[in-house]
């Protein structure tokens, strides 16, 4: 019984319509870090950064899942042992597709958080600045997605994850951000066998005992029929 632990980044939406973030194109060659993705991008304005992440909300919402979602909750429902996605991306296209065990370490789109007393709740399509929280009534609603310079969600039950991984995946990441740039050597210092699927080889690529190249569309689903045994 092979326990198999996935890691995955924006190269399995890419081909969803979801821009990734390094790529000539992507998200972080048109807007700063600093300005819509941080703690003090936030506080400095608010109505800026919710209507970056209003607009990506919107493009997740007209988004579908692609064949490499599909392929990942089909190994979920037919694999003999555990299967867990541990997922860098803040859209649901995993879920969407039908996986039930999927680890959201950025946090979800679809989800507002209250910054003041930590309540969460479904985000409506367009948040706005100062919304009263439904739990306290504080004007301190934020998207619960994780900022640079926070704690990713989930890092108590992450490394046992990957400690007890057989096989560790990789798939559409650039390896450019930790911690989850590092889980592959976690997951190979207790004895997994590594595996990265991506368009081109990341940062880490040579950390990994095979790496394929290809898009995520293709390569996925081909995986997951080997690891299926069909
Ligand atoms: P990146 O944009 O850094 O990397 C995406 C990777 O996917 C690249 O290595 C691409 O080559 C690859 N790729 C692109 N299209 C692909 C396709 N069709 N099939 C397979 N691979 C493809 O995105 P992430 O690594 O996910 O964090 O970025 C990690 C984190 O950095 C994000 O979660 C976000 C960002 O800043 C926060 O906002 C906290």
């Amino acid at each position: 019984m092979t326990n198999i632990v996935i890691l995955t980044g924006a190269g399995v939406s890419a081909e969803s319509g979801l821009g990734t973030f390094r790529n000539t194109d992507g998200l972080w060659t048109e807007y700063d870090i600093e300005d819509v993705a941080t703690p003090e991008g936030f506080a400095r304005d608010p109505v800026l950064v919710h209507d970056f992440y209003n607009a990506r909300r919107d493009n997740c919402l007209r988004a579908r899942p692609n064949p490499a979602h599909y392929a990942l909750a089909r190994l979920e429902k037919k694999h003999s042992g555990p299967v867990h996605i541990i997922t860098q991306n803040v859209d649901d296209l995993h879920e969407r597709a039908g996986t039930r065990a999927v680890w959201h370490m950025h946090g979800e789109l679809m989800r507002a958080r209250c910054a003041a007393c930590g309540h969460g709740w479904d985000a409506p399509r367009r948040m706005r600045a100062g919304a009263p929280c439904p739990a306290c009534g504080n004007g301190a609603t934020r998207p619960d997605v994780v900022w640079f310079g926070e704690m990713p969600f989930h890092m108590h039950e992450i490394p046992d994850l990957l400690r007890a991984a057989d096989l560790f995946v990789s798939i559409g990441t650039s390896g450019n951000v930790y911690p989850a740039a590092a889980f592959v050597q976690d997951a190979a210092r207790t004895g997994a066998r590594t595996l990265e699927l991506n368009l081109e080889p990341s940062a880490g690529a040579r950390d990994f005992d095979e790496t394929r190249q290809g898009p995520a569309s293709a390569l996925v689903p081909q995986w997951v029929e080997e690891v299926l045994g069909r």
